[in-house]
């Protein structure tokens, strides 16, 4: 199978990109730059979907970049970032004369509202009430196809949580406080941590990617990206105290987090979604990591 992969140079798509060549798929990506492997975003709106059997959009401004301040320029460059380059792609796929036979969308569970007690399922309805979730809303619209390119294309769009290797995202912003013994649970520690190891997001997106063995939908299919066991982020962070042998017992204030990172990113941190992996299990996805301690023993060990 050959897969185009937008934004598949950064932390998610160098996992993804090494399980598909693994099972012998050829993959070229989609970025800013550039390079051997790859075309621009500018190329694929010129030229035209290269040709394919399946899509994956992973781009996206990095939402916790510590170097940039939370003002109107920032939540721009989220916005766009995610939504145009997934409205190009899904342009790009309904123009095709030789469609693919899986488009594949990864967004986030900022569409749940937080909630101690709620736990949400694919299933859940959500409307949305802040600027994050506003923005899932806008990205997962930019993706639908025209009822008849989705005759031809599988269309699936997965929610993960906070997505947890060794090689970047939560984890690689975390390891050095804690291992300063600095790291202790962020606000009060109750809220919810929906987390999934980076090697089962690039699973479920690689199972995503093969043709549908049931008819299409004209409507995307949702898996939430997070594994079958749910943490707060006291028990998280618990686990990898314990782990790196550190203690951890110096929360964090919110209030301190909301000023540093903006109350509207702060959400992220300070609050949090019982999200539960339904329909991913009945697809049948094997989940690698299942539970916590297996997750972190693997990032904690290299
Ligand atoms: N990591 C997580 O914990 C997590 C959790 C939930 C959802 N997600 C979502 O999953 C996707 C992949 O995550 P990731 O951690 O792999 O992301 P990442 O490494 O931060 O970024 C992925 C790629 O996006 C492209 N990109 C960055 N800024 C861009 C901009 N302003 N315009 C266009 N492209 C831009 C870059 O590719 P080029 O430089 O090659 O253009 C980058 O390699 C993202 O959409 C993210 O929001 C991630």
């Amino acid at each position: 199978m050959r897969v185009l992969i937008g934004g598949g140079s950064g932390f998610v798509g160098r996992e993804l990109i090494q399980m598909l060549r693994g099972k012998g798929h050829e993959v070229t990506i989609i970025s800013r730059q550039p390079g051997p492997g790859r075309i621009t975003w500018a190329a694929l709106e010129s030229g035209g979907l290269p040709h394919c059997e399946g899509v994956v959009n992973l781009a996206g401004e990095n939402i916790m970049n510590p170097m940039r301040w939370w003002n109107n320029h920032y939540k721009k460059d989220l916005v766009s970032s995610r939504v145009d380059t997934t409205r190009a792609l899904a342009h790009a796929i309904a123009a095709s004369t030789t469609p693919p036979h899986s488009w594949v969308l990864i967004t986030g569970v900022a569409c749940y509202k937080p909630c101690l007690q709620t736990q949400y399922t694919e299933d859940s309805e959500w409307v949305p009430f802040d600027f994050l979730s506003q923005l899932v809303k806008e990205w997962e619209e930019a993706a639908h196809l025209p009822e008849n390119a989705a005759k031809n294309t599988r269309q699936v769009v997965i929610r993960p949580g906070a997505v947890l290797g060794r090689d970047g995202g939560a984890m690689k912003q975390m390891l050095t406080p804690f291992r300063l013994g600095l790291g202790g649970p962020l606000g009060s520690g109750r809220q919810p941590f929906p987390w999934i190891h980076v090697s089962d997001l690039a699973g479920i997106i690689a199972q995503s990617l093969e043709p549908s063995r049931s008819p299409l939908s004209p409507h995307p299919e949702v898996f939430n990206g997070v594994a079958p066991s749910l943490k707060t982020n006291f028990e998280f962070t618990k686990e990898l105290g314990h782990l790196l042998k550190w203690p951890t017992m110096f929360p964090v204030p919110g209030f301190f987090l909301d000023t540093v990172l903006g109350s509207e990113r702060a959400v992220i941190l300070t609050q949090g979604q019982r999200v539960i992996p339904k329909r991913t299990l009945e697809s049948g996805y094997k989940f690698q990591y299942q539970d916590l301690r297996s997750a972190l023993q693997e990032i904690v060990r290299n």
